[in-house]
């Protein structure tokens, strides 16, 4: 069975094709970063309109690059929720006309979703690790979210959040603290690599959020704390300052990371441990979680770094998981610019969203 996924929520537009068991055919990304990082953040206009330009050269390059006919394909995944809404209208309109014309069955994903499944994709070239266990412990940090998650079963309503941020999302800070620093955008990976070559240790920064009881987070504080230190000292050139500040910074954001996802899954009581996001391919947190993880005879898996920022071979996947139980949305399938996710699994709370759209008002960073 091979199901073809669509990703247009934010700045990336991505056609990837999946097999039953997560086997990537291919997985093609058009970024738009060139075009946003003028502006410091994404511009949903820009977005929409770069979406319409590529989404059509993108479909076609993972079909040739599957090596599959449009007649093999068994059924169609697009990302309709969260995100800017006209850039998920781009690729659900596509979607549509997609199944429409090979009379497939289409489902709507939930990008947060998509990510909280990337662990289980296999890229050509990688060997087949054992997908986690369920249930699970989920770190979800991306740009737009950053959340904790027990999965019990790999659909919508088997996961429940157990802690949020309550304010900026790691990646968001990440994006904001390199901007302060002049680094460019998207900031996580540039900060990253500063911070490998910087000394953590150095410039006195404090935990976000230390408190043991709660599995909330909060990152912009730090935020704030390094945008002090630059007022009192000056904005560092690109020398030793530069990378202290960069490691001081996500050392207290990873740390704040994994002590919380620590604490959640002697909690929960869940033996293995899965992070998916943008934020997922920070070195510093893949080591730190490896650490933690390894000490408390936990299994930790993390997703090919492919697999963590954008792509539409987590969609894929997490649709063919629905496809292959005959469900099937038809047309109707509908765009929301709010994951279902976060709305409906807070346990005895109600519908919420702490994360509505902010891209009405300003550029602003990824879902
Ligand atoms: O998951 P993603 O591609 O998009 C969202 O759904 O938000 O995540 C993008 C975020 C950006 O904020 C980016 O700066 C961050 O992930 N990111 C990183 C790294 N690579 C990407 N943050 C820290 N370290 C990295 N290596
Ligand atoms: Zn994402």
């Amino acid at each position: 069975m091979y199901t073809l996924g669509i990703e247009t929520s934010c700045d990336e537009t991505g056609v990837a094709i999946v097999d039953r068991r997560g086997h990537v055919l291919s997985d093609v990304i058009q970024s738009q970063i060139a075009i946003h990082a003028p502006y410091g953040g994404v511009v949903p206009e820009l977005a929409s309109r770069d979406h319409l330009l590529n989404i059509r050269p993108v479909f076609e390059q993972a079909m040739a690059e599957s090596g599959l006919q449009l007649s093999d394909i068994d059924g169609i995944a697009v990302t309709c929720r969260p995100g800017l809404s006209g850039a998920l209208l781009v690729g659900l309109q596509f979607a549509k006309g997609l199944a429409w014309a090979l009379n497939k069955p289409l489902v709507g994903v939930d990008h947060l979703v998509g990510h909280l499944l990337a662990a289980n994709l296999t890229y050509p070239g990688q060997t087949d690790a054992a997908p986690p266990e369920l249930p699970f412990l989920a770190l979800l940090v991306s740009g737009g979210h950053t959340a904790l998650y027990r999965v019990d079963e790999p659909n919508l309503a088997s996961m429940h959040e157990l802690g949020a941020t309550r304010d900026d999302a790691a990646g968001e800070a990440f994006d904001k603290v390199a901007k302060l620093l002049g680094l460019g955008y998207p900031g996580g990976p540039v900060v990253d690599r500063l911070a490998h070559e910087g000394d953590p240790n150095v410039i006195a920064l404090t935990r976000p959020m230390p408190r043991s009881d709660l599995l909330e987070f909060s990152f912009s504080g730090i935020k704030t704390q390094v945008m002090r230190w630059v007022n009192d000292n000056g904005l560092p050139g690109n020398d030793a300052t530069l990378r202290n500040l960069c490691a001081a910074f996500q050392h207290r954001v990873v740390e704040s990371l994994v002590q919380k996802t620590m604490i959640a899954a002697s909690r929960e009581g869940l033996s293995t441990v899965v992070v998916g996001g943008g934020v997922a391919a920070n070195r510093g947190l893949r080591e730190r979680l490896q650490r933690e993880c390894g000490a408390k005879r936990l299994r930790l898996v993390v997703p090919h770094l492919r697999a963590c920022t954008d792509n539409a071979a987590m969609i894929a996947y997490a649709g063919s998981l629905r496809l292959a139980l005959g469900q099937n949305d038809g047309l109707g399938v509908e765009m929301s610019p709010h994951s279902a996710l976060l709305s409906v699994t807070k346990k005895g709370r109600g519908p919420r969203d702490k994360h509505p759209d902010k891209s009405r008002d300003k550029p602003r960073t990824k879902s």
